[in-house]
């Protein structure tokens, strides 16, 4: 007998997840240096704008097609497709979230090893060229990162495979509401140090001359890894939606915990940087290298807080790379349990077998297999950078396409007003599904364009 779908618990159970999968890495290394870099406050208003006006479409059509058919991506997308050939290349779609997971979890492994760090106190005492050497050194290495990384997994898998309830709602409603905390602690800290007003000026001064089409474009990127659209996590999350929860409603408050997240860690991280008077970084070399320098630096206030801040900071690194990863993964499980017929336990290990094994890789090509180099990237940075910038893509015009133009008008528009007793949603459709149908689309397809020239 075919078991019934597992479904969250309650709302605060949903946005906990939507949140957990949202607020990631992503948030903490990326968001604020692209803010800082592109005109502080401007930056976040036209962020603020590409999440309403082209993310928060997306996601809508997402958890709609999720809901809706209370199945997994693959199954979902497949029903559009009437021929054999075409429902095969459904599968294909479990590509994105694959590299994601398996990239993604090599970075959850470094959070989790400078975390370990934190706590014998080593970045206490650290100098800035002894934080940058100690980097290059540890992410160029054979084992230890892999070691973390395999661990970072089996965590993520662990949660997984105990389930949606017992296992994903359980860790999201605790750990999603502890990153608020961690985060709004650090930013107490870190704006209250010395000559720290500087970088809230920076991040507060809106410099709309910067805001250049580059600065556009990496603003819509940002809003897309952020949310985590168009691999299938808001889909997947919303196939265990109950019928009364509102889409809309859902999506706006995902939006905006993302985008407070977002906020929060610039304001964490931006105004700790200048009170240390040094130049903030891009990516990994701000999170890994720049900051423990800081942390050791404040030593000289505080010995106490030196070690404390860097503990919670990482922690609060690993949790929201949990998080996220745990909705990348619940994808392919899922895709695996629907489509191949495995049990949950199974699926999960073959999904980390394969994750593990791509991470591998991945960590590999910061050392030995360096000398691979595609475009000026490694293997980790091509993966990073082709699954970001034309797989989400990619899929979020296949979802705004299938919404919009194959799915029955009616039933767009029962799921997302609710069979028409969402008042909001109900004022709202005409507006919505013109947007989906023409506008959106175009939006993507010039990104997908600018983004391949790039
Ligand atoms: N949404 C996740 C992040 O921001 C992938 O890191």
């Amino acid at each position: 007998m075919k078991q019934e779908r597992e479904k969250f618990s309650g709302r605060l159970a949903l946005l906990a997840a939507f949140a957990g999968s949202a607020i990631g890495l992503g948030n903490i290394w990326r968001f604020p240096y692209m803010a800082g870099e592109n005109g502080g406050a401007a930056f976040i208003v036209i962020y603020l704008l590409c999440s309403l006006l082209v993310a928060l479409p997306i996601f809508f059509t997402e958890s709609l097609l999720g809901r809706s058919s209370g199945k997994g991506m693959v199954s979902t997308i497949k029903t559009f497709f009437n021929g054999k050939a075409g429902r095969k290349w459904c599968g294909l779609l479990i590509v994105a979230p694959l590299l994601i997971t398996s990239f993604y979890s090599v970075v959850g492994g470094w959070a989790l090893d400078y975390f370990i760090r934190a706590c014998t106190g080593v970045f206490g005492r650290i100098s800035k060229e002894e934080a940058v050497a100690f980097f290059g050194e540890y992410s160029s290495s054979v084992f230890e990162p892999i070691i973390s990384h395999i661990i970072f997994l089996t965590i993520t898998a662990a949660i997984v495979a105990r389930g949606l309830k017992k296992g994903i709602e359980k860790f999201n409603n605790i750990t999603v509401p502890m990153l608020f905390v961690l985060i709004l602690t650090i930013v107490g800290y870190s704006c209250s140090l010395p000559g720290a007003v500087d970088g809230i000026n920076y991040l507060l001064k809106p410099d709309f001359g910067k805001i250049t089409p580059g600065a556009l474009a990496s603003a819509m990127g940002q809003s897309f890894f952020s949310l985590s659209l168009g691999v299938g996590t808001i889909l997947v999350f919303s196939s265990y939606m109950r019928k009364d929860e509102s889409i809309v409603t859902a999506g706006f408050f995902t939006v905006i915990f993302d985008t407070v997240f977002a906020i929060l860690a610039g304001f964490a991280i931006i105004p700790a940087v200048f009170s240390a008077g040094i130049e903030a970084n891009a990516g990994p070399s701000l999170v890994f290298e720049t900051l423990p320098y800081i942390f050791a630096s404040m030593g000289d206030v505080s010995p106490i807080l030196s070690y404390l801040v860097p503990i919670l900071f990482f922690l609060s690194i690993l949790g929201a790379a949990i998080t996220s990863e745990i909705s990348m993964l619940e994808v392919l499980v899922e895709y695996f349990v629907e489509e191949k017929h495995l049990s949950r336990r199974k699926a999960t290990f073959l999904c980390f077998g394969v994750c593990v094994a791509i991470g591998i890789i991945c960590s590999l090509s910061f050392g030995p297999l360096s000398w691979i180099q595609i475009r000026g990237n490694n293997i980790f940075g091509l993966l990073d950078k082709v699954s970001s910038n034309l797989l989400m893509i990619l899929g979020s015009l296949l979802f705004a396409v299938v919404v919009g133009w194959k799915m029955d008008r009616n039933k767009v528009r029962s799921e997302l007003t609710n069979e028409g007793t969402n008042k909001v949603s109900v004022k709202l459709f005409p507006l919505l599904y013109f947007w989906v149908r023409y506008i959106v689309p175009v939006m993507l397809v010039l990104i997908f364009i600018t983004n391949i020239f790039n």
